[in-house]
């Protein structure tokens, strides 16, 4: 049977600053391992705090997060730990997410070392195999960040992410800084990791044409809720929210 890896159950979260923010508002949805699940809507509209309540750097106000069928919401300290293996995560800033100082393979090597029994010399085949995987050669583990181009920084980035051979990737705007050829590459790089590994993945994007070439199911957030959800394929072509037809209206340049 089919494991669901991930399932998030009625989130809240808001911001009180200046003003108040539904930034969640009773978002539920599942993914499963295998299966990609593009988040899609536009900016402002929960997308990465959804990602930072799934990941703990944020807490949520209500709600449930379970990863592997585990109760993760309000999880502390080592047991905590224990669950950033089975996550990875991967930005938009990919070069911005690399300390400048270390090599690339060091980054890898910091996060194999912290969550593997792996010694010194299998940690650096471990790198250069992980290196390879992402479409990069071995000795790139010997440069810094700043010497990668925007992609490969991307496929470094998605190599420590899947460093601890997570059960859950979770890309937020992974290829928004990329232009259209490098988006299409590490689209399928994404997809061809997912299978490979068995991985689920949250496929964070405000581009509706980008996420239904890439996923499985599709979750249209519009202010903090999940509008409509469903099979890509049916999402796109018969959307019933209004504002899932605007955005597919944009994004393929149809006319309502
Ligand atoms: N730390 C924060 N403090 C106050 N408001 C925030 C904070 N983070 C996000 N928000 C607000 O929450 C809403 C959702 O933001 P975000 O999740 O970043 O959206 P998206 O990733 O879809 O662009 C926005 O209105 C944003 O201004
Ligand atoms: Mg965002």
């Amino acid at each position: 049977m089919t494991q669901t890896i991930l399932k998030v159950n009625h989130l809240k979260k808001e911001f009180n600053d200046s003003y108040r923010v539904k930034a969640l508002d009773d978002v539920s949805l599942e993914v499963k391992e295998g299966e990609i699940l593009g988040v899609v809507g536009e900016s402002g509209s929960g997308k990465s705090t959804l990602a930072k309540v799934i990941t703990r750097l944020q807490n949520a106000d209500a709600g449930d997060v379970f990863l592997c069928g585990e109760n993760i919401t309000r999880l502390k300290g080592n047991t905590l730990r224990k669950c950033y293996r089975q996550m990875g995560m991967v930005f938009q800033d990919a070069s911005g997410s690399f300390d400048q100082r270390l090599s690339i393979g060091k980054s890898i090597d910091e996060v194999l070392e912290n969550f593997t029994d792996m010694n010194e010399k299998e940690r650096t085949e471990e790198t250069e195999r992980l290196l390879e995987a992402v479409g990069l050669k071995k000795d790139y583990r010997k440069r810094r960040p700043s010497q990668l181009s925007g992609g490969e920084c991307q496929r470094a980035a998605i190599a420590r992410a899947i460093s601890v051979k997570p059960k859950l990737l979770i890309c937020d705007e992974a290829t928004s800084a990329l232009d259209v050829s490098m988006q299409a590459q590490i689209v399928e790089l994404i997809k061809r990791l997912a299978e490979e590994m068995n991985m689920a993945v949250l496929f964070i994007s405000h581009d509706l044409a980008l996420v239904s070439s890439l996923c499985d199911r599709v979750a249209v957030m519009y202010h903090g809720s999940v509008v409509e959800q469903g099979e890509a394929y049916e999402v796109i072509s018969s959307p019933k929210n209004e504002y899932t037809k605007q955005l597919r209206a944009s994004a393929f340049c149809i006319e309502t």
